[in-house]
Formats: structure tokens, sequence, C-alpha cells
């Protein structure tokens, strides 16, 4: 495992420099399925909630006022965007702060839940992103991720090594599930996608911490 210090943030500067286009592009391709995640998990009353690489604050909107969430992001920009969402809506029950979800500042076992959309691939690291994460989690916690992985469709997974050049440059880097969880204490319990041809893949599990 590299030095927590040579985490690098250059994935960071590339969503501020593109922010001020986020929403524009990525509204109608992630936001229906990560709002329609968070309400099916029906999260009780006074859940302490985290979304790491939370960006502009897509998932927003879909969670219940009775819970507390924090959401952490790397990239200003991305953050100012989030802010003036919750500034414009009133939300009181969410927050959001600068911070390497690589080397997070919260104490072991706070949240009851975490979330990680579109973030896995986009880290320098995702297994270290991973145990961060069930550090930070409560034994027994849920957490979700929604992400892009290989295929295990051998054509596809070709597909996917094909654009890889393109897609490193634009800052993500196609992953497997396992590649993500293996070494980490994670029981995926649900994996799924809302369509079958969805890029998208859901997975819903538990700190086994
Ligand atoms: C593809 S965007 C996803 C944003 C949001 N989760 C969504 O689904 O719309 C990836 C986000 O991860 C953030 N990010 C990248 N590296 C990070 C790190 N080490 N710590 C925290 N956030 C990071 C980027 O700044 C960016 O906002």
């Amino acid at each position: 495992m590299p030095p927590v210090e040579t985490a690098q943030a250059h994935e960071s500067k590339l969503y501020s420099e593109l922010s001020y286009l986020y929403d524009i592009v990525f509204t109608r391709i992630f936001c229906d399925r990560i709002q329609a995640t968070i309400r099916s998990l029906n999260i009780e009353p006074s859940a302490k909630i985290l979304e790491v690489g939370v960006g502009t604050g897509l998932s927003f909107e879909a969670y219940p006022s009775h819970c507390q969430v924090t959401g952490i992001d790397l990239a200003p920009d991305m953050l100012d965007k989030a802010r003036d969402k919750i500034s414009r809506n009133g939300w009181r029950h969410l927050r959001v702060l600068e911070m390497d979800a690589l080397n997070m500042k919260f104490e072991d076992n706070f949240f009851d839940y975490a979330m990680a959309f579109h973030v896995v691939s986009v880290v320098p690291d995702a297994e270290r992103l991973m145990r961060e994460v069930t550090r930070v989690t409560k034994p027994g916690a849920r957490i979700i991720i929604i992400n892009h992985f290989r295929s295990r469709n051998r054509v596809l997974a070709f597909l996917d090594r094909l654009m890889e050049p393109i897609t490193r440059k634009l800052g993500w880097h196609t992953l497997s599930l396992e590649q993500v969880i293996s070494g980490v204490p994670f029981k995926a319990e649900k994996v799924y996608k809302t369509g079958r041809r969805s890029l998208f893949t859901i997975v819903v599990g538990r700190n086994t911490k």
C-alpha cells in the first residue's frame, strides 16, 4: 500500500475543470439510479451517512431529512455546487467537506451507511478507498457502491480494454467488482442492474469487520 501522503488528486483537478458541465451531462445518466437506490434503503431516523466523492450532490434529494449526511470530495468546484444546492433547498441534514476519501479524518466505526457512487474507478487506489470506508463505518453498516465494472462477458471486457486509453485520460479506469472489494471486510448482499443493457451495477452490501 502506498503511504498516505502519495494519494493523488489529479481526478479532482479534472472534475474542477469540468464542474460547470457536470450536472448538465450527468444528471440524466446518473441521477435516477442513485436516487432510486437511496430510497430503496428505507434509511432509519438519525442514521449517520457518509457519501464519498459526493461531487455536485446529485444524490441529495433522495436522502430523508431524518438522517445526517456528510458528503466528502476533493474538488472544491464540485463542492461549491453541492453547497449551493444545500443552501438553496435549506437542507439542514446535509453537509459537505473537502476531504480525501483515501485518508479520511473521521474516527473508526462512526457511520451507519456509506455510499460510493461513480467514484471507485476514479480514485487511484480503489482497495484503499474501500479499506477507509470499512474503517469509518460500524460493523454491520450498509455500504452501497454504484459503478461501471469490467464485464464478465469476454466481448464487453475486450471493449472496456479498448476504451481504456481514452477513459484513463478522462480520469477513470475500469475495474472488476472483485478488484474493488477483495481483501476488504465487505460482503456484497445484492448485486444488480436497473436494466439488462445498463453499464452500471448497484452493489448493496455490509461491513463485515
Ligand atoms: C464521477 S464523479 C461522481 C460524483 C458523484 N458521486 C456522482 O455520482 O455524481 C467522481 C467524484 O469523485 C471525486 N474524487 C476523486 N478522487 C477523490 C478522492 N481521493 N477523495 C474524494 N473525492 C474524490 C471527484 O472530485 C468527483 O467529484
